[in-house]
């Protein structure tokens, strides 16, 4: 299936060009259970740019490699790092990673598995479409550790959510299953372990038989909308929608 496969600079993470315009962006430090840490977050971010150039990617899948994680979160270990550290990651995290994820006008479906904590969740919520094993175990235990999500988590989960269950999840930290992420919408669809990946990449074929102009429309129109007002939402709607006429 795979046509050709491309490890960007160092392996925490991979992209992969599949038949069909499709990518695979697999976070893959699974002895760690694909913690977010500084590498990470730069290679995410040249995966990303891959994604916004490459014409012939049309659609995105992201993963965690290994059985046990979507992303168990930021990288503990980096915490508590000395003063030269704590800056040369402040230079890194310059780049704005959730930015790029966020503006790109291409399709991301998540496929999620085992932990997916923090920063976890994060990313998952900055794609389009989230499918969960039954295996998969959420949680948001940033408060608890005395900070607060970092990667868009007090932003995109209140869309998501709603503010109520936004604060209950971000301030008990408790943990979650995937029937209750399905309950909450977090995620659209819960599918057995072994189902997950085949599940998540027909729902990703399916998604890219639409145009992509249509598809770039449709994401641009309900992201920016939601930073408007009604009115000028719905111009932003009539504006956009006569250019795919
Ligand atoms: N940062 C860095 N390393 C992590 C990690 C994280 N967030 N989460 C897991 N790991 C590492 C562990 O240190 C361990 O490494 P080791 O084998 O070198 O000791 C490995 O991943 C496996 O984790 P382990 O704790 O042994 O597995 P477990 O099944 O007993 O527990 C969790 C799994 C997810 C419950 C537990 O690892 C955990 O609580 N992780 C932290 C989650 C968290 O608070 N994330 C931060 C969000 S801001």
């Amino acid at each position: 299936m795979s046509t050709d496969s491309i490890d960007i600079e160092e392996p925490t993470v991979k992209y992969e060009r599949r038949d069909g315009g499709i990518a695979v962006l697999t976070l893959n430090r699974p002895g760690a259970l694909n913690a977010f840490n500084v590498q990470m977050r730069d290679e995410v971010f040249e995966a990303l740019m891959a994604v916004r150039d490459d014409d012939e990617v049309r659609g995105v899948l992201v993963r965690g490699a290994g059985d046990r994680a979507f992303c168990a979160g930021a990288d503990l270990s980096e915490f508590g790092s000395t003063p030269s550290q704590a800056i040369a990651r402040s230079i890194r995290w310059e780049r704005d990673v959730w930015g790029l994820w966020l503006s790109l006008n291409k399709p991301i479906v998540a496929a999620i598995q085992g932990y997916c904590l923090g920063s976890g969740i994060e990313i998952a919520a900055a794609c389009d479409v989230r499918i969960a094993a039954d295996t998969a175990v959420f949680g948001m235990p940033e408060v608890g550790l005395g900070f607060i999500p970092a990667a868009g988590g007090t932003q995109l989960l209140p869309q998501l959510l709603g503010q109520g269950r936004t604060l209950e999840l971000l301030l008990t930290g408790h943990r979650f299953t995937a029937k209750e992420a399905l309950h909450y919408g977090l995620v659209s669809e819960v599918v057995s372990h072994g189902m997950l990946e085949g599940r998540a990449m027909d729902a990703l074929r399916t998604i890219l038989q639409a145009p992509s102009s249509a598809l770039a429309a449709a994401k641009r129109v309900v992201s920016e909308g939601l930073d408007l007002p009604l009115a000028e939402a719905m111009a932003l709607e009539r504006r956009v929608g006569t250019t795919l006429a």
